[in-house]
């Protein structure tokens, strides 16, 4: 895929909004010599963001932007680009990206989001999961495009709902298996 050029690893931003447990899975990953990524950024829209911590832990630089407006997402687009960014993972980012936005880094965006699309887009996905009596959920990684998680899927894992599974146990179990699907997915995308 054109975003692999020659030997360097590619310069990765990370896109958080709370806890940052696929963002300390995804600096776990970019650490190994066989990784194919480093992080350069993590952004989060959010200055109360628990997972911003590893920035500091990690020494990776961190930014907030509110992206409440095109002025904000302008700036984030210049950060981004002055920094030579190349791909960008959302990693439990709870807003949606501008078309404008989405045009600046086209094929560049990865999105995990906690069901196995196109099952159950949006919010909630466990609890419609468990109402539904469904014997499987799970999670994927996809490209993002401009239709709320409806770009091209990369990769999924399926994770089995027991009778006594909460939306909170579900969601924890998925969240083991996010965190070895995006480094998979990663690899994947760049192989295609
Ligand atoms: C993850 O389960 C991720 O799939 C989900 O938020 C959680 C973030 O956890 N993302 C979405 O729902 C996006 N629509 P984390 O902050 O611990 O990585």
């Amino acid at each position: 895929m054109a975003l692999l050029t020659g030997f360097n690893k590619i310069n990765t931003a990370i896109f958080i909004s709370g806890t940052g447990s696929n963002l300390k899975s995804l600096i776990k990953f970019s650490k190994l010599k066989k990784s194919p990524i480093t992080i350069g950024m993590i952004i989060s829209n959010n200055p109360k963001s628990k997972g911003l911590k590893y920035a500091k832990i990690n020494k990776i630089k961190k930014k907030v932007f509110n992206f409440n407006s095109t002025i904000s997402e302008k700036k984030v687009i210049n950060e981004l680009k002055k920094d030579n960014i190349n791909l960008i993972c959302l990693a439990g980012f709870m807003k949606i990206l501008s078309k404008e936005f989405i045009k600046n880094f086209n094929g560049k965006i990865l999105n995990i989001h906690p069901s196995l699309l196109p099952k159950y887009k949006g919010l909630n996905t466990h609890v419609k999961a468990i109402k539904n009596k469904d014997k499987y959920s799970g999670c994927t990684v996809h490209l993002v495009n401009s239709k709320l998680d409806s770009g091209k899927i990369i990769d999924q894992k399926k994770v089995r709902i027991n009778k006594l599974d909460t939306p909170e146990t579900l969601a924890k179990k998925i969240l083991v298996q996010e965190h070895k699907l995006y480094p998979e997915a990663i690899i994947k995308l760049l192989n295609l």
